[in-house]
C-alpha cells in the first residue's frame, strides 16, 4: 500500500514553462509555442487534480481531461461545466486532496499564473520546470526562488522540434 493510499498527503508540484527572464505569460497566452512542451505538460499532469487560477483557465481550450480542474477566483457567478470553483488557495487545495485521496493521486499539480504560484510556493515539494532557451515580452512572470530551497534531482535538454519555438530543458527541482 502506498503512503497515498495510507492517507499521507499528496505532494503539491508546480508546473511551468518559463524564459530566461522568467517569463510565463503575455497577454493571456503563452509567450510561446511548444509542443513538445505541451505533451509533457499533459503526461505530468495527467490523472491528477490540477489547480489554476482563473486567466490561466480561460487561456486553455477546454477543460483538460483525466485530471480534476480546479479554478480560483473571486467571482461567485463563475461556473463552468467539469471545473470545480473556489474562493480560496485553502478552498483549491482541499479540493484537490480530497480528490487525490479518492482517486489515488500521489501529486496535486498547480499549473499558474502568477500569483497562484507565489502563493502556493512555500506549500510546494516539487517543481517540474520548463526552461525555455529564449527572452520573449512578457506581462506575467514566474516568482524567484530562494537559492539554497530547490535542489535540482533531474535535467533533460531537448531540441526545438517542428512545432517548438525554442530550445529547452525539462528540469525537476524538490525542495530541500
Ligand atoms: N508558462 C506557464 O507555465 C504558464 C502557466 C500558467 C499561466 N501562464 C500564462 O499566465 C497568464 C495567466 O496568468 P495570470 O497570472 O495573469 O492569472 P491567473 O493566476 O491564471 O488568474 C488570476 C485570477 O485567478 C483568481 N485568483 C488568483 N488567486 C486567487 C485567490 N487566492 N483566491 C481567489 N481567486 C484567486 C482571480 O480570478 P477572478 O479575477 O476571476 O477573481 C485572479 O484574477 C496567461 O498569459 C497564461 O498563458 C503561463
Amino acid at each position: 500500500m502506498t503512503e497515498t493510499m495510507r492517507g499521507a498527503r499528496p505532494a503539491i508540484a508546480l508546473v511551468v514553462a518559463m524564459g530566461a527572464n522568467r517569463a510565463i505569460g503575455r497577454d493571456g497566452d503563452l509567450p510561446w509555442r511548444l509542443r513538445s512542451d505541451m505533451k509533457f505538460f499533459r503526461s505530468v499532469t495527467m490523472g491528477k487534480p490540477i489547480v489554476m487560477g482563473r486567466r490561466t483557465f480561460e487561456s486553455l481550450p477546454r477543460v483538460l481531461d483525466g485530471r480534476l480542474n480546479v479554478v480560483l477566483t473571486r467571482d461567485p457567478t463563475f461556473s463552468e461545466p467539469g471545473v470545480v470553483a473556489v474562493a480560496s488557495l485553502e478552498a483549491a487545495l482541499k479540493a484537490a486532496k480530497a480528490w487525490a485521496a479518492e482517486e489515488g493521486a500521489d501529486e496535486i499539480a498547480v499549473i499558474g499564473g502568477e500569483g497562484v504560484f507565489a502563493a502556493v510556493l512555500p506549500q510546494v515539494d516539487r517543481i517540474y520546470l520548463t526552461e525555455v532557451q529564449a527572452a520573449p515580452e512578457a506581462d506575467t512572470w514566474f516568482p524567484a526562488l530562494e537559492p539554497g530551497e530547490w535542489r535540482e534531482v533531474s535535467r533533460e535538454a531537448f531540441e526545438a522540434g517542428p512545432k517548438d519555438d525554442h530550445d529547452f530543458s525539462i528540469v525537476v527541482l524538490e525542495r530541500v
